[in-house]
């Protein structure tokens, strides 16, 4: 490779950092979100997922949920289904005021492609004659990506810094921005520090955790009120409250974020895996529950 081609490579892997900051929890986050629904799928809709699964995914739906993160280039329009944000500095979040695209699109945002992806899947099952206009497939790797991208605190972020994409900081050493610290850093650090940069191990420590210490609030965590299928908008609720509280919070531009930051932290991260991981499998089980009416989300 010479000079040019190397400078090619530096180039585009700063872009793919910075890009992969803008759209989710990065790869490990999300494989760690959909390994966790794996486990609380019913047989039924264990069925039908690995249906609709790619070749690609081998029979895995943890395998292919940076999908959209991977195909973001070809799929333009669906950059902005990633996140959704707020007017700067409200940390609460509403559907009609915030979940629009840069241009002011209705409901392109994530909370509303959740809805849109579970109505294209819910549809089609429910009335097993019609034929889908869209790819079903495509519609699962979706809707499991953005369950998860919703749990991320700063995916439901303030405009302005654009989720903490613009506010350039530390992670010990290492450059970074805000919105990256949360997507991948923390994680990163976590596998290194706590689980011999295993993620399996990491994933059964936060299995654990549901069965044992979070086993009460499961329930909670699965429930959407007046039975809907799926229910977005506490997930984005709670994501923009803990955004104030402990991403945005001593993290401001050019601070350096070192332990005290990070094992704070980390049990935020840890806890909003395992409710994305919940609420995904609760919601494929719903969407998949054979012969029952579900009310439309
Ligand atoms: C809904 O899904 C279709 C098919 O992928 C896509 O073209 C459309 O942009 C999506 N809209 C939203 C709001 O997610
Ligand atoms: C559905 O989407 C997947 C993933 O993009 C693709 O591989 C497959 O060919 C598509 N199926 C159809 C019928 O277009
Ligand atoms: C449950 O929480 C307690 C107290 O925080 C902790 O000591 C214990 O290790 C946790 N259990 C698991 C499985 O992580
Ligand atoms: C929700 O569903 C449960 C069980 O199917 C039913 O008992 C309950 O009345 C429903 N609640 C509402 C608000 O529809
Ligand atoms: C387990 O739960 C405890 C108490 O909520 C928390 O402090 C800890 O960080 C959690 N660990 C994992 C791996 O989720
Ligand atoms: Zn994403």
């Amino acid at each position: 490779m010479g000079v040019s081609g190397l400078l090619w490579a530096v180039r585009a892997l700063v872009i793919l950092q910075f890009v992969t900051g803008i759209l989710g929890w990065g790869k490990e986050g999300h494989y760690a979100t959909c390994k966790i629904a794996e486990g609380y799928l019913t047989a039924e809709a264990l069925a039908a997922v690995k249906e609709l699964l790619p070749e690609s995914a081998e029979g895995d739906l943890a395998n292919v949920c940076s999908w959209p993160d991977e195909i973001r280039f070809h799929y333009h329009w669906s950059s902005a289904l990633h996140y959704v944000d707020t007017p700067d500095f409200r940390c609460n979040y509403e559907y009609c005021r915030d979940c629009h695209d840069s241009s002011g699109r209705k409901d392109r945002c994530v909370t509303g492609a959740i809805y849109n992806y579970t109505n294209q899947l819910s549809s089609l099952y429910q009335n097993s004659k019609s034929e889908s206009n869209y790819n079903l497939t495509e519609a699962l790797m979706f809707l499991s990506h953005f369950i998860g991208d919703a749990h991320q605190p700063l995916h439901v972020g303030f405009l302005g810094d654009l989720g903490g994409n613009t506010i350039q900081v530390r992670w010990y050493r290492r450059k970074s921005n805000l919105h990256h610290v949360w997507d991948n850093m923390i994680i990163e650090s976590a596998l290194k520090t706590f689980y011999s940069s295993d993620l399996a191990t990491m994933i059964r420590a936060i299995q654990n955790n549901i069965t044992e210490n979070w086993s009460n609030q499961q329930p909670l965590w699965e429930h959407c009120a007046h039975n809907h299928t799926v229910c977005p908008n506490p997930y984005a609720s709670e994501s923009i409250s803990l955004a104030c509280k402990y991403a945005y919070k001593n993290a401001t531009p050019g601070s350096t974020l070192e332990d005290d930051y990070f094992l704070s932290r980390l049990p935020i991260v840890e806890k909003r895996l395992a409710q994305g991981g919940i609420r995904l499998a609760a919601t494929l089980n719903r969407i998949f529950a054979s012969h029952v009416k579900i009310a439309q989300a």
